[in-house]
């Protein structure tokens, strides 16, 4: 008998051998869909995102209740102020545009819906920057800005999120936000730390969606550098220790080092933001007839599950209950 001895393949054969033995699945609870909502009476398309929409209070929880009715159970929601003043008043308004939302899914759903909600001031300062600045050019006040991210935390607490995400990058934040919650009573509201965000090109498109670009400078004084990944595993450790119930890495499908390495070294649940670029790349290359969008997109989940996430946020989540993806 010639040929080789060992057979890979025979696994490979049989397709109900292959369902038997994959690893790594993804199912519609593991996805999370982010959601601008905006002081608007029409929705509308954003600009370089085909197919995601800022919507209206009303609107976004019709769209929520649709959605939670096909099996999508998991959303982020941004706001999108009209107002905008350098203190981001906007952001702790407890009739702001987030807090009006919550409460019209509630009333739409009940607690079918997990909530979470970006806890971030840059679409509510004139600036744009995700953190209180006295003088134009000058530095982010690291210490003030952790106190108004906490209060803005607590508005959306006591409105009703399930959970809040920070994303400003501010040093401290986390456990300060831990301890505002927790003072308020409100000690079983989890966190899911955005502890990993990378300043990446790839946030491109969500300047337009939440309409908060800085007006000067870039967030590379808050954002992590991408050369680095020591400084990742930094980072996650540094929030779990601060209470951090969930470690979030940003962007997603480049950064899949970055995921193993911190799967490696905290057993916190992570999740993975697959962000506005990675959409619309993948967007118009399926509009335009190179790619099959479901296939790129479920082979893109299962490498960020693969790597170690357990939870994706993607704009794609929509589109995986409507069209079947993950049936
Ligand atoms: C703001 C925020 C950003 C994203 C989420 N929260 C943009 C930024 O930091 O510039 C990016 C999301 C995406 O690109 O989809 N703090
Ligand atoms: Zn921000």
């Amino acid at each position: 008998m010639t040929g080789p001895f060992f057979r890979p393949r025979r696994l490979r054969d049989n397709p109900l051998l292959r369902e038997a033995i994959a690893e790594t699945i993804v199912r519609p609870d593991n996805l999370m869909l982010p959601m601008f909502v905006a002081d608007v009476a029409e929705d509308h398309e954003i600009k370089a995102m085909p197919g995601v929409m800022q919507r209206g209070v009303d609107s976004l929880a019709a769209e929520v209740e649709r959605l939670v009715e096909r099996g999508l159970r998991s959303y982020i929601l941004f706001g999108v102020p009209d107002q905008k003043d350098p203190k981001a008043s906007g952001a702790v308004d407890p009739d702001g545009v987030v807090p009006r939302a919550i409460k019209a899914i509630r009333k739409r759903v009940g607690d079918a819906a997990f909530i979470a909600t970006d806890v971030c001031v840059c679409s509510y300062t004139d600036h744009g920057h995700c953190g209180v600045i006295h003088n134009e050019n000058e530095q982010l006040d690291n210490d003030e800005s952790i106190e108004l991210l906490a209060q803005m935390a607590l508005t959306h607490a006591r409105a009703g999120a399930n959970m809040v995400a920070p994303s400003d990058m501010m040093d401290g934040r986390v456990r300060h936000i831990r301890e505002t919650l927790d003072d308020d009573g409100r000690v079983h509201t989890p966190i899911m730390s955005y502890a990993v965000k990378y300043a990446s090109a790839l946030y491109g498109p969500f300047r337009h969606a939440a309409d908060s670009a800085p007006k000067f400078g870039d967030r590379r004084g808050y954002q992590m550098d991408f050369r680095n990944r020591k400084d990742a595993v930094r980072e996650a450790l540094l929030d779990a220790e601060e209470g951090a119930d969930v470690i979030m890495v940003k962007p997603g499908i480049a950064y899949l080092d970055i995921i193993r390495d911190l799967r490696e070294v905290c057993d916190l649940p992570l999740a993975a933001y697959q962000v506005s670029g990675e959409y619309s790349m993948i967007r118009y290359a399926a509009a335009a007839d190179a790619i099959d969008e479901a296939g790129v997109v479920c082979e893109l989940w299962t490498s960020l599950r693969r790597a170690g996430a357990t939870i994706i946020l993607t704009y794609h989540a929509a589109d995986a209950v409507d069209h079947g993806w993950l049936a």
